[in-house]
């Protein structure tokens, strides 16, 4: 299989993990790194290297080798960038969040499908043996019907120059959640509390509360104000419920054989009834082997698959729009005072 030729744009933060990611990836050819600061590129590829650094993301698009971008620059930029990438008929990875607002991303993913090619969203986490791992669980029913989701993600963060902690961090549980959740399982309405305590001018620390069609609730904590870097999620189900700890290499994740059970009302004699109406369930803890494998070694092998079958990614356009759908609900709820705002189901997941 000849390789498929590559371009990274943007080397700040991020984009020198893609291009360290692509390097590693055989079917990947990395031809350019693209910056509009053209020594920040070239320091990034270092002096021994074949690899072109340029400004000019026009010359990147005119190369014929390049049938492929990966853009990591600023979420304000990725729609430009990307339409120009599809309509010179590249295929694109980006970074999240998709675009700046969901009606952007809609146009990308129409442009994508109408020319036959692969766009999809750096969700990484989705990406990780631990959210895999988590998805089979969920999916399967292995934890039975999801009753809530309860997810932290705080620590000392960059306070970032263009967008707020929601959609700075929030995007990582949103796109957890649109990826581990059974297709029938969908939010239907969101509620976000923001504050700015230290008058950063955007909200460093939001609740965010999501409602989901089976009347489960989730409810999402991030927050750059934190000393203390906690990344946790659990999923709690009718069955069994699943604890994700980030931060614990050796259990990242702890299946729990626990939880509630209602007792039937009709199955207990009268004088039973008041007291045990709910029935707790004990059982073991158990802590699956999972392998330490870089989430975005496996962002860029599922980007090469989906190029190379003709398919559409696992966290493609759509997925990207749907997580963009629940930000600006969030967004809109902060500004409304933390009002629920209903959102409509995608009834292509
Ligand atoms: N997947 C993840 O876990 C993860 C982690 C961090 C950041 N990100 C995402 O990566 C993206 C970039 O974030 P960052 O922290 O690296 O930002 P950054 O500001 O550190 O770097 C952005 C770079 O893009 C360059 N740039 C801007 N506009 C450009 C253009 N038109 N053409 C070429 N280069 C341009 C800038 O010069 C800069 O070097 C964001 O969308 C962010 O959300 C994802």
């Amino acid at each position: 299989m000849s390789s498929i030729g590559l371009a990274v744009i943007g080397a700040g933060y991020w984009g020198p993990n893609l291009v360290r990611t692509a390097l590693a990836t055989p079917a990947l050819q990395l031809e350019w790194l693209c910056d509009l600061d053209e020594e920040r590129a070239r320091i990034v590829l270092g002096r021994y290297t074949t690899v072109k650094a340029t400004s000019s993301y026009d010359s990147v698009l005119a190369d014929p080798a390049v049938a492929a971008v990966a853009i990591a620059t600023p979420a304000a930029t990725h729609f430009d960038l990307v339409r120009s990438a599809l309509e010179a008929g590249k295929h694109v990875l980006v970074e999240k969040p998709l675009t700046a607002s969901a009606s952007e991303g809609e146009k990308l993913a129409a442009l994508a499908e109408r020319s036959g090619l692969v766009l999809m969203c750096d969700h990484t986490y989705c990406f990780t043996p631990t959210v895999q791992r988590i998805r089979e669980l969920v999916r399967g029913g292995e934890i039975g019907d999801v009753q809530f989701v309860d997810s932290v993600r705080i620590n000392l963060g960059l306070v970032q120059p263009d967008v707020d902690v929601l959609w700075d961090l929030a995007p990582h549980d949103l796109s957890i959640l649109d990826f581990v959740l059974p297709a029938e399982v969908v939010p239907v309405a969101i509620a976000a509390h923001t504050a700015d305590p230290i008058g950063a001018g955007r909200a460093c620390l939001a609740y965010l509360s999501v409602w989901l069609s089976t009347g489960a609730l989730a409810h999402v904590h991030v927050n750059w104000l934190s000393p203390t870097k906690i990344r946790t999620t659990v999923f709690g189900g009718s069955r069994r419920t699943l604890v994700w700890d980030d931060m614990n290499p050796s259990a990242r994740l702890m299946i729990h054989d626990r939880g509630v059970d209602r007792v039937p009302v009709g199955t207990l004699a009268p004088d039973d009834r008041r007291q045990a109406l709910i029935s707790y369930r004990i059982g073991d803890i158990s802590v699956p082997a999972l392998p330490e494998r870089e989430a975005l070694l496996a962002v860029m092998t599922e980007f090469v698959a989906a190029i190379t079958e003709r398919r559409q990614a696992l966290t493609d356009g759509r997925a990207g729009i749907r997580v963009l759908t629940l930000l600006e609900a969030a967004s809109r709820s902060a500004e409304n005072g933390g009002i629920r705002i209903p959102v409509v189901p995608d009834s292509n997941r």
